[in-house]
């Protein structure tokens, strides 16, 4: 000990697996710094995404790096002591599936499962762009479908699903997630006035102190978010797409989400 600084010599490390439509993605993460530990493994989601495959890709993943111990598993859709409660843009068939006792009958070791935008959310307070952030702080994915992740004072509150606030009558991820801009061909001044008008709708019922955007976008964010109008301030996500492999092992080590 020098000066009254401990270091530590042995890096916290923990294991996170993040879920999505297409990949399935995990990596060791060093948890003093919030980054990956060496490349992650990305494998393609089988389709159909049916629970059982996935289960199998997750082991393969995990077996790649020989990691034994918790891993953090990331879930798009809401997620409750395990077990899945939406299936959004998943296979309707995780619907009331126990995906952490599925898991943990092929991996050995315990799992902790969390909605995938809460543990981009995690890895944003902790390391990224809401670091120090107090007051209410929401995190918002765009990708295939819009995740949210709500944190007061640095806790999070799970399972915020305000990706599908209605706007103008509709879902509001059909018309401002990642994937609404690519189908229907959307310029990315054209999207924003999309999001725009997600955001305003969020702004009703919500006074968050900061918005941090991330998903694949947030890389592309000087082209949008300065179009936007919120009254609250906007920032584009730092840690971007590890994001949530991240925050699953964080949650893994903390015991963080359902
Ligand atoms: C789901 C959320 C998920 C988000 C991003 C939405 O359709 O309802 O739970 O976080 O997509 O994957």
């Amino acid at each position: 000990m020098t000066g009254g600084v401990v270091t530590s010599l042995t890096p916290v490390r923990g294991f996170g697996v993040d879920i999505g439509g297409s990949g399935i993605k995990g990596c060791v993460v060093d948890l003093d710094k919030g980054e990956l530990v060496g490349e992650r493994v990305r494998i393609p989601t089988p389709q159909p995404a049916l629970p059982e495959p996935v289960y199998g890709v997750v082991a393969d993943i995990v077996g790649q790096f020989g990691w034994q111990g918790r891993i953090g598993v990331t879930y798009p859709g809401v997620m409750k002591s395990g077990v899945a409660f939406t299936a959004a843009n998943m296979d309707p068939s995780w619907i009331a599936t126990d995906m952490a006792a599925g898991l943990e009958a092929v991996i050995p070791g315990t799992v902790q499962t969390l909605n995938d935008a809460d543990a981009a959310g995690l890895a944003e307070m902790a390391y990224g762009a809401g670091k120090g952030q107090r007051g209410l702080v929401l995190m918002l994915t765009f990708g295939t479908g819009i995740g949210s992740a709500l944190f007061i004072d640095g806790q999070l509150v799970p399972n915020a699903e305000l990706g599908h606030i209605e706007v103008d009558g509709e879902d509001g991820e059909l018309r401002a997630s990642a994937a609404a801009r690519e189908r229907e061909g959307l310029s990315y001044p054209e999207w924003a006035l999309r999001v725009d008008r997600y955001l305003d709708t969020l702004e009703r019922g919500l006074w968050p102190d900061l918005i941090i955007v991330g998903g694949g976008v947030s890389k592309k964010a000087h082209k949008w978010v300065p179009l936007l109008t919120t009254r609250t301030p906007v920032v584009p996500a730092v840690l971007q797409n590890d994001a949530g492999i991240v925050g699953a092992a964080l949650a893994a080590e903390h015991r963080i989400g359902q």
